[in-house]
């Protein structure tokens, strides 16, 4: 790329170029003094070409060069010359050629700094993201961007083919129930008033739709204030969609068709249509959670009715309170009494109360739950789960809610431990039929959100067993999207927000233009919303969606390059917004 400063960025030069001249800009990667002949490695974001200093140039020339440190900012112009066969370097596309220096000119200077700028160098998270600037110089931190930018084009180009329009809607807006907390802005103008940043575009897409549209997208940031993990951020972006005239099967289908497209151009894999889909009821049976990682086969197994007149106290015990025993069945001779102990620990941390187990050799059983159990019992057993020597079987019992969270989790670690997985594999799944609400103590909230179509136009008398049009899509165990049809009736609509026991003033009040559009004529209408930066992590094998975001916060869901969020600098602000702070201690 020519600008006025170069003829060409470092690595887009290669032997054909043999005898150019070439004006490069770059920064000093490394600097290598070899009695006479300065080596200085150039690096722009296509990559580094070595340059050398020859003897022969004049002294002043040389001062020049020695003066030059570690990540300066230089401009340099010579020829390009072959470089001998010996000196070949095989590790850089430009590896066949250098450029004999004629001129240098520092374009600034760099303070020592406090990490290499070395792809193989781990350096502590908290120095990379206070020295973010540093961090994205590494090439494959940098690469990371380059293909979220070039993703974010195909999935525009992709979306506008297929009649999507792209519409913007407020950052400045009112609160969706995506179910996080939301990130308020106090508004000057409209005293005691806030804002809340959207948690998604929801409402105001489905409202699109009410105007005819009949395709929407934006790639958008949404805001959610919820506690952080290596795959959420307190904003992030999705690739939002809604479709009118559309059914479930529509929706599917454009995501799949965008996501092979992505995975083609990519990373160059294929991915086979159709994907995979499986109810919400059969993952929470088979793998004890909405986000199965389907790579390898290890299923949970429900056991209960054949401990229907057990005398295990503890399966009894679970039994008479009507909760579940599941079980896990490992073919791992391998596995020590430590590995087992070790497993339990970790069932343990993750809600168990024990983690009974049965190994099954050549010639005998052991476990130390084993002499509770009838002969009948143990041949169900044995029956059941086919048992063959070298199986080792894991049991969960208790609460269905703690049993599924703690066997899920056991069932990924064992894969782990393992070796069930390929690296290289990526496993499409939809979760589909959610039920339209869930338990939240006592009281019912959205499994989705509030405006998830119901199976039924009726909601069922026990509103837990009603299911919904809302489908997630699972990428290697991590939900990378999800979406629904949703509500177009108002008397539907109204009825949900009965159910979850909101008060009418309140919907009128949160809610009421929604219902207004609901019956000023909306189509039928469903879409759904892909994390990008979830998706970006599989798409630069990222294990912390922190790599895919340029500025991201912390745990703490802080800024640590710009010190965000810091007080007010004047107290005027505050006063303008008619905010007292109740506690102002300085931590
Ligand atoms: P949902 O809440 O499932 O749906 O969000 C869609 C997708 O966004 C990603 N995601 C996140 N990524 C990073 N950090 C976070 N804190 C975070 N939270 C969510 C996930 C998720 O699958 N309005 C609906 C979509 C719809 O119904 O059309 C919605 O926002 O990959
Ligand atoms: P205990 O009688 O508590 O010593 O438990 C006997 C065996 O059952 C031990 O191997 C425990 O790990 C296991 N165990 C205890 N509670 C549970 C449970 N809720 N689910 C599965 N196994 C359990």
């Amino acid at each position: 790329m020519k600008t006025s400063f170069r003829s060409n960025y470092c690595a887009n030069y290669d032997e054909n170029d043999k005898g150019t001249i070439a004006t490069l800009c770059g920064w000093a990667y490394s600097i290598r003094d070899h009695g006479g002949i300065i080596f200085i490695d150039l690096r722009d974001k296509t990559g580094i070409i070595q340059i050398v200093s020859d003897p022969n140039n004049s002294d002043e020339f040389h001062k020049i060069t020695e003066e030059v440190k570690s990540e300066y900012v230089i401009k340099i112009s010579g020829k390009i010359r072959l470089r001998t066969e010996e000196t070949i370097n095989k590790t850089i596309p430009t590896g066949k050629i250098e450029v004999l220096l004629d001129e240098i000119e520092i374009l600034n200077s760099s303070t020592p700094i406090p990490f290499q700028i070395d792809e193989e160098i781990d350096s502590d998270e908290n120095v990379r993201l206070k020295y973010r600037y540093l961090d994205l110089r590494r090439p494959n931190m940098s690469k990371n961007f380059i293909l979220k930018s070039k993703t974010m084009l195909l999935v525009r180009k992709f979306l506008d083919e297929r009649s999507f329009v792209d519409i913007e809607t407020p950052y400045l807006s009112k609160s969706t129930p995506e179910g996080a907390r939301d990130y308020l802005v106090p508004s000057r103008i409209n005293k005691n008033h806030f804002f809340a940043l959207p948690q998604s575009p929801q409402i105001l897409k489905q409202i699109l739709m009410t105007s005819g549209f009949d395709r929407y997208y934006q790639i958008v940031r949404c805001f959610r204030d919820e506690d952080l993990r290596s795959d959420r951020q307190p904003e992030f972006t999705q690739i939002d969609m809604e479709m009118s005239f559309v059914n479930q099967d529509d929706v599917i289908d454009v995501v799949e068709d965008l996501i092979v497209e992505i995975f083609k151009e990519m990373k160059d894999i294929v991915i086979a249509k159709p994907f995979k889909r499986i109810t919400y009821e059969e993952s929470m049976d088979k793998y004890g959670n909405d986000r199965p990682d389907i790579r390898f086969d290890l299923e949970l197994n429900n056991i209960a009715d054949l401990f229907k007149t057990t005398k295990f106290k503890v399966f009894k015990d679970v039994i008479d309170k009507k909760g579940i025993i599941k079980c896990l069945k490992v073919s791992d001779e391998s596995l020590s009494r430590k590995d087992i102990d070790s497993l339990t620990q970790f069932a343990q941390e993750n809600g168990a109360k024990g983690l009974a187990w049965i190994k099954v050799s050549e010639n005998e059983m052991q476990s130390p739950i084993l002499k509770f159990f009838s002969d009948a019992e143990i041949s169900d057993i044995k029956e059941r789960l086919e048992l063959k020597p070298g199986d080792i079987v894991f049991f969960g019992a208790g609460e269905e809610e703690i049993v599924n969270k703690y066997m899920s989790a056991v069932r990924i670690k064992l894969s782990k431990d393992l070796k069930l997985i390929n690296d290289n594999e990526f496993k499409f799944v939809w979760i589909t039929n959610f039920p339209l609400f869930i338990k939240d103590g006592n009281a019912l909230t959205s499994c989705h959100h509030p405006f998830t179509m119901p199976e039924e136009q009726k909601i069922n008398a026990d509103p837990l067993k009603t299911k919904s049009y809302a489908y997630d899509i699972v990428l290697n165990g991590t939900e990378i999207g999800g979406g629904s049809i949703r509500i177009h009736h108002r008397s539907l609509q109204e009825e949900v927000f009965d159910v979850l026991k909101i008060e009418k003033k309140e919907y009128l009040e949160n809610f009421g233009f929604l219902l207004d559009a609901l019956e000023s004529g909306t189509p039928p209408h469903g879409g759904l919303a892909i994390g990008l930066d979830r998706l970006m992590m599989f798409l630069t094998n990222s294990e912390s969606i922190r790599d895919v975001i340029a500025f991201p916060k912390t745990q703490k869901a802080s800024c640590l390059l710009t010190s965000a969020p810091s007080k007010v600098h004047s107290e005027k602000q505050l006063k303008e917004l008619g905010i007292n702070l109740i506690d102002d201690d300085d931590d």
